[in-house]
């Protein structure tokens, strides 16, 4: 198996991600540095990652009810309660799927498969990921329109999305809407909200591709099964060009 895979694999990285560590010379097999991507990794040898050995475990796929207060992080130095607190004793290195802000609550989904990580965040797979924001203001379809064509954030265009006003409370000037989008980048809703003049001031994320919130509580988690996995595989295949 080439070596990025196999890191990928292992769960340590997605396969770009471990396309970048090879390169900057952090990996090694047997002891020797390589940094030839088409390297392949072969039965009894020792992969080490920036000095720690990894190895090729079980695949699996958690869903989290992610409350607000927990980082999206597997380790916080500054010793915060991060999302790997709220799971059960999990053997396997797991990670989450894209992040969630601090303050912001929903479906996350947490995996040692960087090859199914990849497909789940690449926005050209164009998974959905919906979203329920609560807005400061008054959601207008004339306000909210430039996030169907894409807003800049970060000097960077956004790709299209989908919004819809859930309710309007001109009574206390806020607001709820429902936005979908395909990407992941940080703080994007608040982002897109703010570029339309709406602060949001609670989010949560209720959908990822085929997978919502059904059944759980905040803080609660549980495996996906295998039809749940390939259904949120199909969908990226489907989409994907
Ligand atoms: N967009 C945000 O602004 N925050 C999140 O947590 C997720 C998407």
């Amino acid at each position: 198996m080439r070596i990025n895979k196999y890191i990928a694999h292992a769960g340590v990285a997605s396969r770009r991600k471990a396309e970048e560590l090879i390169k900057a010379g952090l990996v090694t097999i047997n002891g020797t540095v390589v940094r030839e991507l088409a390297t392949t990794v072969k039965a009894g040898d020792k992969v080490e990652v920036e000095g720690t050995p990894i190895y090729n475990e079980e695949k699996v796929y958690y869903l989290l009810y992610k409350p607000k207060g927990v980082i999206s992080s597997v380790s916080d130095d500054k010793g915060r309660k991060t999302v790997l607190d709220l799971l059960p004793q999990v053997k396997e290195r797991i990670y989450p799927v894209g992040r969630l802000d601090w303050d912001t609550s929903g479906v996350l989904i947490l995996t040692n498969d960087g090859d199914f990580t990849d497909k789940m965040i690449h926005p050209r797979n164009e998974i959905d990921k919906v979203y329920l924001a609560r807005v400061k203001g008054i959601a207008t379809k004339e306000n909210l329109r430039p996030l169907t064509r894409g807003v800049v954030i970060d000097g960077k265009k956004t790709k299209p999305a989908r919004y819809h006003i859930i309710k309007v409370e001109p009574d206390k000037n806020r607001s709820v809407v429902e936005l979908t989008i395909h990407e992941g980048r940080n703080h994007q809703v608040k982002k897109m909200f703010e570029s339309c003049g709406l602060l949001v001031d609670k989010l949560s994320r209720t959908q990822f591709g085929t997978l919502d919130l059904t059944g759980l509580r905040p803080g609660e988690a549980r495996r996906l099964n295998k039809k749940e996995i390939s259904q949120l595989y199909n969908a990226a295949m489907t989409k994907s060009k």
